[in-house]
């Protein structure tokens, strides 16, 4: 009977931490909180507002490396060099949002929000305040207290990978193909360093060569932007509407347009493809939309700390 009994209690608890997270989760534990994370978010983009796809991109870069647990939040320490420096994260921004919105919230509530679910928050408060969709975030992780540059390296697809590796990279996290072309739209916002693209306009087959993929008005177009070994200039990647969240993204990827080959590949593959086709004009808009929402709720859920894993941090860049 003993024995039943710690089964259950086992098997109970087990379930409990793996709980899933819930819309609920701070109902009565931070009444204000979202409240709270889309004000400070909204100071800081209604005066900057080029950081709104940096905080979408920050939680990408969060729940691809250990699961969305804040751990791209936490600084290098004397011992341990952290994701942060690892080189796909060195043109994260933004981080200073997400810890404004954490004081706010420890000044109302303090010990109960993670950074990690306050950077779910503030990235679908910054794709919203751009004219994005709305989606209700699942909340209740808990932050980590591990962050390792080699693993930051392991586990963020670079912009040179084929859909083939994409779709593994994404399928290791519990996403499927339809959610990799979905969330590739998240590149309608944003900018990037020439250098993340130089070898695609200038030496594709070590034969100063541009990718045969790309339009080749396009590769003239950023060769004219982006001098050889630019290191300092960056580039919008949906040219035009950059700073609005909207569907362009797969006309501009249709049209052999997409910035990386990681864009680029979407069309190599029926799936990815036909969903580039169908959402090549702003008809295409509002099911973007609905899909967007839905895989960011999927992506927010890759790896969560629960229940009593991990700690709730008080400031985001160091553990307590
Ligand atoms: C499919 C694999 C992906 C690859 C290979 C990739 C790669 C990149 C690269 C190389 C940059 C430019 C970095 C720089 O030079 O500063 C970038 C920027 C960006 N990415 Fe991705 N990305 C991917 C998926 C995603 C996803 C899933 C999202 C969000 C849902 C996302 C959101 C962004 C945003 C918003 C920016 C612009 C950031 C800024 O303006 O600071 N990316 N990405």
């Amino acid at each position: 009977m003993a024995i039943m009994k710690l089964v259950f209690l086992v098997l109970f608890f087990h379930h409990a931490n793996a709980q899933t997270l819930s819309t609920n989760f701070h109902r009565y534990s931070c009444p204000n909180l979202e409240g709270i994370v889309s004000r400070t978010t909204s100071k800081f983009i209604s005066t900057t507002p080029s950081l709104a796809p940096a905080l979408l991109r920050l939680h990408f870069h969060d729940c691809f490396v250990r699961g969305c647990d804040g751990s791209v939040l936490l600084n290098s320490t004397a011992g341990n060099t952290a994701e942060k420096a690892s080189f796909p994260n060195l043109s994260l921004r933004g981080f200073q949002v997400v810890e404004a919105a954490k004081a706010a919230v420890e000044k109302q509530c303090p010990w109960m929000v993670s950074c990690a679910d306050i950077l779910a928050l503030v990235a679908r408060d910054a794709v919203f305040q751009i004219k994005g969709p709305f989606w209700p975030v699942p909340l209740g992780r808990r932050d980590g207290i591990v962050s390792r540059a080699n693993e930051a390296l392991a586990n963020l697809p670079p912009p040179n990978f084929n859909i083939t590796q994409l779709i593994t990279s994404f399928g290791a996290k519990g996403l499927s193909v339809k959610d990799l072309v979905v969330l590739s739209g998240g590149h309608t916002i944003g900018v990037s360093f020439c250098s993340s693209f130089a070898t695609r306009i200038y030496n594709f087959t070590g034969r100063n060569d541009a990718d045969p993929s790309m339009d080749p008005a396009y590769v003239a177009e950023l060769r004219r932007m982006c001098p050889p070994s630019d290191a300092t200039t960056t580039v919008a990647m949906d040219p035009g509407s950059a700073q609005d969240f909207d569907v362009d993204y797969y006309s501009m990827v249709r049209q052999r347009r997409g910035l990386f080959q990681t864009d680029a590949a979407l069309l190599d593959h029926s799936a990815t493809n036909s969903y580039v086709q169908q959402h090549s004009t702003p008809l295409g808009s509002k099911s973007f939309f609905d899909d967007f929402a839905a895989s960011m709720v999927k992506m927010g859920r890759i790896g969560v700390l629960t229940g009593r894993a991990g700690q709730i941090r008080k400031i985001c860049s160091v553990v307590n």
